[in-house]
């Protein structure tokens, strides 16, 4: 059976938890695709060629324990904006969506540009204050600064001209900011059981 969940969102939205929980619900496959283009943009921050590093990403790369910081994910919004780059990663999370037994793959453009076609598309968003705060409970340092890297990043990935930030037309809104990750998930969970039954 191929199923796929496609969900979407800024920085801090909630996108991976929720992943996670259908993942291990529905007993999908999960892919958390920023891993990707955190995993070039750790590669450029040592001096290798975007496109270049783009296309010789191995498993090894994305298992980096780096790959979480603020910089990096300010280095992987860079690469992000760059077509080519995106274009080296397409066809793996295409195939990745295609998994027998179901998927579910998180970024911000899988419900528009990689799997347009996918079973259940969610848009997860919370305002950029809540976003901040969340992540910052996970990095620690100064607060005003990581709500102004989030806000930053924000406006690089809804302005780049390949593959901006968007909710899809058909995609539904969850709004966390004032949801329980119990309460996300559910709403999630909801969207999926009914168009899977
Ligand atoms: O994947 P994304 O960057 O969108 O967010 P995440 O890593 O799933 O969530 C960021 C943080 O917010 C995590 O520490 C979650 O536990 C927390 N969170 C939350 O407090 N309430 C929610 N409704 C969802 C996530
Ligand atoms: O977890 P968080 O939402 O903070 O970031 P992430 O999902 O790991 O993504 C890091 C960066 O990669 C984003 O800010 C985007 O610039 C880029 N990205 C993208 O362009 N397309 C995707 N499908 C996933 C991530």
């Amino acid at each position: 059976m191929k199923f796929t969940v496609a969900i979407d969102g800024p920085a801090a939205a909630g996108k991976g938890t929720i992943s996670r929980l259908i993942a291990a619900r529905f007993g999908f496959a999960h892919l958390d695709t920023g891993l990707l283009y955190r995993a070039v943009g750790a590669k450029v921050a040592e001096g290798a060629e975007a496109i270049e590093a783009a296309q010789s990403l191995s498993e090894s790369d994305l298992a980096r324990d780096d790959l979480r910081s603020l910089e990096a994910g300010q280095a992987a919004s860079k690469v992000a904006a760059i077509p080519e780059v995106r274009r080296a990663l397409l066809e793996f999370q295409r195939r990745f969506a295609r998994a027998e037994g179901g998927a579910v793959l998180d970024g911000r453009d899988i419900g528009t540009v990689i799997c347009p076609e996918a079973d259940v598309k969610l848009f997860v968003t919370a305002s950029a204050e809540v976003r901040a705060h969340r992540r910052w409970l996970e990095v620690g340092g100064d607060e005003a600064q990581v709500l102004a890297e989030v806000r930053e990043r924000d406006e690089r990935d809804m302005n780049r001209a390949d593959a901006p930030l968007r909710p899809a037309e058909d995609a539904v809104i969850i709004d966390t900011s004032d949801l329980s990750i119990d309460e996300a998930a559910d709403r999630a969970c909801a969207e999926v059981l009914r168009h899977r039954g």
